[in-house]
């Protein structure tokens, strides 16, 4: 695996203002860098940013700090007939495969789009559509049919192939499974994996799914209320997670006999993140939490090779007043 990076994220925030004028920071001070050739699962429990930092991170939402680029390129929303060409090689496959796709246009039509906007002939451009249809395991007389026509997993692999018509060099792909069967989440994410390797590509694979990203990525990023709270190649992640949520995390992954999920072993829901606690976001929640990280805001840092963002695991270690959690 090269350590070059492709993708880099630097203190990047993302701040929604809403109708009535609060202001949420869904997404806060994140440094996040994906390699080439590599597959980084980003995980998290609902509205902790996932989408949010996926949507900043190929420019379609602006950000309100830090700074992204891709290839060198700083990445900055502008309209997609604006977008230079390097960033048409940064693509998104949105969380919702049935909104992102037009139900009123042919499936050929939406995945020529993007090639004829870029000056392809159209005769190539369905040429080429057609065969990335097939590709992702789907017939070229798809190219005439509308959306309604196909089950959720068909969806699902038309948006991939859409995502790929520019030949991508970086898909972010925004929880490409969750609302498939169990045999169709399967066959995506194998298909992801595969078209990565064989395309020589790198993916962000945005999963509230820990088990699907333990099988297929290299890394594991995991995000709690707007913050990277852990990162680490997916094996050390899953073997020794540093972070108390990410603990809870791995704790509450399917059970192996498939009877559902544990429950997450945590009091409390995910603060409203308009208001995050004070100190350490995750305190009021955290098993392990001392009177400090009430008061002390923690910053990614790496210990014994490990980073993880918890007084207990870093500032507070160092400082001699605690052991490793
Ligand atoms: N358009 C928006 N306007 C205002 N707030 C938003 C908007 N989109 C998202 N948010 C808020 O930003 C936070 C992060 O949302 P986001 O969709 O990025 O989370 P997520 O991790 O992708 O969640 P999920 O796992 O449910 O997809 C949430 O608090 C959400 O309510
Ligand atoms: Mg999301």
């Amino acid at each position: 695996m090269s350590e070059q990076p492709i993708l880099n994220l630097e203190d990047v925030s993302v701040t929604y203002k809403r109708a009535d004028r609060s202001k949420v920071t869904a997404v806060s001070g994140v440094n996040l860098t994906l390699n080439k050739g590599e597959i980084l699962g980003l995980v998290g429990e609902s509205g902790c940013g996932k989408s949010t930092l996926g949507k900043a991170a190929v420019g379609i939402l602006p950000t309100s700090g830090g700074e992204i680029t891709f290839n060198g390129t700083k990445v900055e929303p502008l309209n997609r007939s604006m977008r230079s060409r390097e960033l048409l090689k940064l693509q998104l496959i949105f969380q919702d495969p049935y909104s992102s796709l037009n139900p009123r246009r042919k499936i050929g039509d939406q995945l020529i789009d993007g090639l004829l906007n870029y000056g392809v002939d159209e005769d190539e451009a369905r040429e080429s559509s057609a065969h990335l249809l097939e590709r992702v395991g789907l017939s070229r007389s798809s190219l005439t049919k509308y959306t309604h026509q196909f089950s959720g997993g068909q969806r699902q692999r038309i948006a991939i192939a859409r995502a790929l018509t520019l030949q991508p060099e970086v898909i972010i792909a925004d929880e490409p499974i969750s609302a498939l069967d169990a045999s169709a989440q399967a066959q995506v994410a194998n298909l992801l994996v595969e078209l990565v390797g064989e395309l020589g590509m790198s993916m962000i694979f945005i999963s509230h799914d820990l088990s699907v990203v333990r099988q297929i990525s290299d890394r594991t990023a995991v995000m709690y209320l707007g913050k990277l709270i852990e990162i680490a190649p997916t094996r050390e992640i899953w073997d020794s997670p540093r972070h108390p949520y990410t603990k809870a995390l791995i704790q509450a992954i399917p059970k192996p006999d498939g009877k559902g999920f544990l429950p997450l072993e945590l009091p409390g829901d995910v603060p409203d993140p308009r208001l995050p606690p004070s100190g350490c976001r995750f305190h009021p929640r955290c098993p392990v939490a001392v009177a400090e990280c009430s008061v002390r805001e923690p910053q990614m840092a790496q210990t014994d090779g490990r980073w993880s963002s918890c007084l207990l695991n870093n500032e507070l270690r160092i400082e001699g007043s605690a052991h490793v959690v």
